[in-house]
């Protein structure tokens, strides 16, 4: 969503700010603003657009001391009137997290003469601080907290105190102590400059000012939260030599399998063993991506032990929850481990008393704080908004564990597979000619069986999601049920052919396709599959042959590779689709 970052030290703050905020863009890229504290007054500067078009504002920004934001809009458009900060009386205020009562607040304020400068749920906070603010800031921000429903990280600097106060409820904050005293959205932000974070707990607030951070629980009793040591250096995360994050990421797919593998044989599964033998049923949840990794974990696990496996989406089941009991284990899949939908979802399975482990690439996320178990994917840092290497690493984290026995590194058949991941994201032979077959179609059929078809379903989440073409994905055999009336020339269906078991069934699909006059790609493993429809179709990528349950990670491989090409052919940034941000803390 949004991304915050503060700072309070003895440098200059706005290049520090903004250089957080190039860190945090991923979280929101419509607007971002900045504003600083020098001897009592406030400097603000924000803009619709990137943030790097703040950099001519640097120099006007005095002080250092300032908050800043990057803003994905959801009350509002995205204007510079509507960007963060929100700047009120004596408060300047950045927000994440959404303000479900804010129209109520704004009236109230309203009739009490306020008048508002922005369509934002944020702007309230701003008008409450002013309005609850008698000499104590933190007094101020536990008033105004109490007026708010929703979810939230606030920042926010007062011309009457050198610092700023910071707190959150339901949406990531972090606090770093370095060259200076920060706060951030995620510990991206942080690198190169804390060496040290601590993650306040829900509703407690701090005082920052340049020399010290003082942290409150929710009723302002001073209380002590631990500070660790900051030991990643994220501050390295770049493109390398590739033109844009995505392919980078593409590229870290092996690397990711490999990382997994070895986190796992390191990690004493032996409980989480026992809980999956036992259980009662295994419930699988997640959003977008992460669900899709969901469906391949149903179908592995549900070979790997003796009790129903399901997969639900999170946004639905925290509403209309999956039963569960003390037997049973629900895993929650969340790259980010900010997810509001999945957090809600895995609580409420929690407190049905369900055991929870989380799935997550972030090891100090909410999610974590919540789950019985942590089962980490290593895909380290992953910045374009599509997410790539930790769907493979997903992928990786449901073989280890429906793998009988805790896998070592060495024998790991995913390090095999690995290295044929690692050939696939380099080869650009294939992927560019199907991915023109997609931009010049009206719409993308991805169609498979068995294991392809939750390849299937998650090609076609990446190919929309970065190329805005129509597309969905199939199981081929419902072709048949009713899709077959949309196919004709100007649809392009790709069939993928990897599962042995059901190549054949798959193959039918593509003879409807064909004898319809539609157009066909097919990606697959199989060298009796290639040379039967070689020629017969506009493109087959033959993939090296493995195993099918295994086939997924180079489908998938594949088939990002030809979502990233097809967003460069539509003209579009892969790495920041429009309208989308990486980490949906709101509801
Ligand atoms: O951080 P999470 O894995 O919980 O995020 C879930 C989805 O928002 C995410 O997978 C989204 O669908 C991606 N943009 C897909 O590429």
């Amino acid at each position: 969503m949004c991304g915050i970052i503060a700072y309070a030290g003895h440098a200059p703050a706005a290049p520090e700010l903004f250089e957080g905020l190039r860190k945090l863009e991923y979280r929101g890229y419509d607007s971002a603003g900045i504003t600083t504290l020098d001897r009592g007054r406030l400097y603000t500067a924000k803009r619709a657009g990137t943030v790097e078009g703040l950099r001519v504002d640097l120099n006007n920004l005095c002080g250092t001391v300032g908050i800043g934001h990057t803003r994905w809009a959801t009350h509002g458009a995205a204007t510079a009137a509507n960007a963060h900060p929100h700047v009120y009386g004596r408060f300047s205020v950045v927000h994440n997290g959404i303000i479900e009562n804010y129209s109520e607040l704004r009236s109230e304020l309203i009739s009490a003469g306020h008048a508002f400068s922005s369509e934002t749920d944020s702007e309230v906070i701003a008008h409450l601080l002013d309005v609850y603010y008698d000499g104590d800031p933190v007094d101020a921000l536990r008033l105004t907290c109490a007026r708010l429903k929703g979810c939230w990280a606030i920042a926010a600097l007062c011309t009457e105190f050198d610092g700023y106060i910071v707190t959150r409820r339901g949406s990531p904050v972090i606090l770093g102590r370095g060259k200076g005293n920060y706060a951030a959205s995620d510990i991206y932000a942080l690198s190169g400059r804390a060496e040290k974070y601590s993650i306040p707990e829900e509703g407690d607030f701090a005082l920052v000012t340049p020399d010290k951070i003082t942290i409150f629980d929710e009723h302002l009793n001073e209380v002590v939260r631990p500070f660790d040591i900051l030991k990643s250096n994220f501050s390295e995360v770049g493109t390398d030599d590739c033109p844009h994050y995505m392919l980078k990421e593409i590229r870290e797919n092996a690397r990711t399998m490999r990382a997994t593998c070895r986190a796992f044989s390191s990690l004493d599964l032996s409980a989480v063993r026992t809980r999956l033998k036992c259980a009662d049923k295994i419930v699988l949840i997640g959003c977008g991506t992460a669900y899709n990794s969901a469906l391949a974990g149903v179908r592995l696990l549900g070979g790997a032990y003796d009790c129903p496996v399901s997969a639900h989406i999170a946004s639905e089941a925290r509403y209309n929850p999956p039963r569960v009991t003390g037997r049973s284990v629900c895993i929650a899949v969340s790259q980010s481990g900010e997810t509001a939908d999945t957090i809600m979802a895995a609580r409420i399975a929690r407190e049905a008393g369900a055991y929870l482990i989380a799935m997550t690439n972030v090891g100090y996320s909410a999610i974590t704080r919540i789950a019985d178990f942590v089962l980490p994917v290593c895909a380290g840092a992953e910045i374009c908004v599509a997410a790539t290497k930790s769907y493979i690493g997903q992928l990786a984290c449901f073989h280890l564990l429906s793998a009988g026995t805790s896998p070592s590194v060495r024998d790991c058949a995913l390090e095999n597979i690995s290295k044929k991941v690692e050939e696939i994201a380099l080869d650009d032979t294939y992927a560019p000619g199907i991915a023109k077959l997609c931009v010049q179609s009206r719409a993308v059929f991805f169609l498979g069986r068995g294991y392809d078809v939750d390849v299937a379903t998650e090609a076609s989440l990446k190919l929309k999601e970065v190329s805005y073409i129509f597309s969905d994905g199939y199981p081929a055999g419902e072709l048949k049920h009713g899709t077959l009336a949309l196919v004709d020339e100007s649809v392009l269906s790709i069939v993928i052919i990897c599962d042995g078991a059901l190549a054949e069934k798959s193959k039918n699909a593509v003879e409807q396709i064909l004898s319809r006059g539609g157009k066909v790609a097919v990606v697959t493993t199989l060298p009796p599959i290639y040379a039967a429809l070689s020629g017969r179709v506009q493109a087959v990528w033959l993939l090296p042959e493995v195993p099918s349950h295994l086939s997924h990670f180079l489908s998938s491989t594949a088939l990002q590779l030809v979502a990233y090409h097809a967003a460069l052919f539509a003209g579009h940034n892969p790495d920041k689709p429009r309208n989308l941000a990486k980490s949906v803390t709101v509801e």
